[in-house]
């Protein structure tokens, strides 16, 4: 896969993903929305209302899948049963592309379902890529990985966070799904500046980015979904599109769901951004083009 692969999605837009509050909003008022991005592992099962509603969506808007119980990470290797699922799901769907966590979460067939962070080595590069390659080529469709959040760090790690991502994509030859909310808790978390993470992603592995609100305690910053978009978020946003150019972009809002229409027009703000470097990037395609 060459690094230019994901320049096929640029055209998708603003997408926002899809809560079970917002079904009935949706199903009657048939909202123009880019896309919906769908939790894998909501839909993984056999009939039901679950697919009935998700057959509804697909009939009139485009689906990207996202993923939250690969563990990319972990030593244990994914669940063959769980894999032939997914892919099902993916045939359905149509999905593009196909994202999950570069993290770990499992240890001997025991799921603790959190997002944890990997200790940043040689080591678990080479085991996390091998896992993110296998998994692409079984499912025969683009992968990319999503940054976590951190509240905590490992002494035996042998790099920066966005070196060991750098590190696993190369190998792996898959896509990102950058967060640039959980670069921004992580660097208040770690003290790290969160420019220096975003100049130093691979721009063309990029498929997609993540925006979302979160919490901010005394000493801590939670990344809880559940608020607008801040503006230094903002900030690394405009970044990461001056830098990648049209990206996918999702708005994630996961607790104390408000109407559609809020959790939408918080997504479209992204559209100003995207516009702004719209010009831009083009140029630059047409350059690379007509090299
Ligand atoms: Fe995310």
């Amino acid at each position: 896969m060459s690094s230019n692969r994901f320049n096929a999605f640029s055209n998708h837009g603003v997408g926002i993903g899809l809560r079970i509050p917002h079904y009935q909003d949706i199903f009657s008022r048939k909202p123009v929305v880019d896309w919906f991005e769908i939790i894998s592992e909501n839909f993984m099962i056999d009939g039901g209302r679950a697919l009935a509603n998700l057959d509804r969506i697909l009939e009139q808007y485009r689906v990207v899948q996202h993923g939250v119980s690969m563990y990319f990470g972990s030593v244990t290797e994914p669940d063959p049963e769980h894999l032939k699922r997914l892919k099902q799901l993916v045939r359905r769907t149509g999905t593009p592309w196909l994202s999950d966590h570069l993290c770990w979460g499992s240890v001997d067939g025991t799921y603790t379902h959190d997002l944890l962070p990997l200790p940043y080595t040689w080591e678990a590069v080479e085991r996390t890529a091998e896992r993110v390659r296998n998994v692409q080529d079984f499912l025969e469709i683009p992968v990319a990985v999503e940054n976590v959040s951190s509240y905590a760090a490992f002494t035996d790690s042998q790099m920066t966070e966005w070196e060991f991502l750098n590190e696993v994509v190369e190998r792996a030859d898959c896509g990102i799904l950058l967060d640039v909310n959980n670069i921004y808790v992580s660097s208040v978390n770690h003290e790290f500046n969160p420019m220096d993470y975003v100049n130093a992603i691979p721009a063309g592995r990029v498929a997609q980015i993540h925006i979302a609100g979160h919490s901010r305690y005394e000493r801590y910053i939670l990344d809880t979904h559940d608020h607008p978009v801040i503006d230094p978020v903002w900030q690394l946003y405009d970044r990461a599109i001056e830098r990648c150019g049209r990206t996918p972009t999702l708005l994630e809002w996961d607790d104390h769901i408000p109407s559609f229409d809020e959790v939408h027009n918080e997504a479209k703000k992204a559209n100003k951004f995207l516009h702004k470097y719209a010009e831009s990037a083009a140029e630059k395609v047409a350059a690379e083009a007509a090299q």
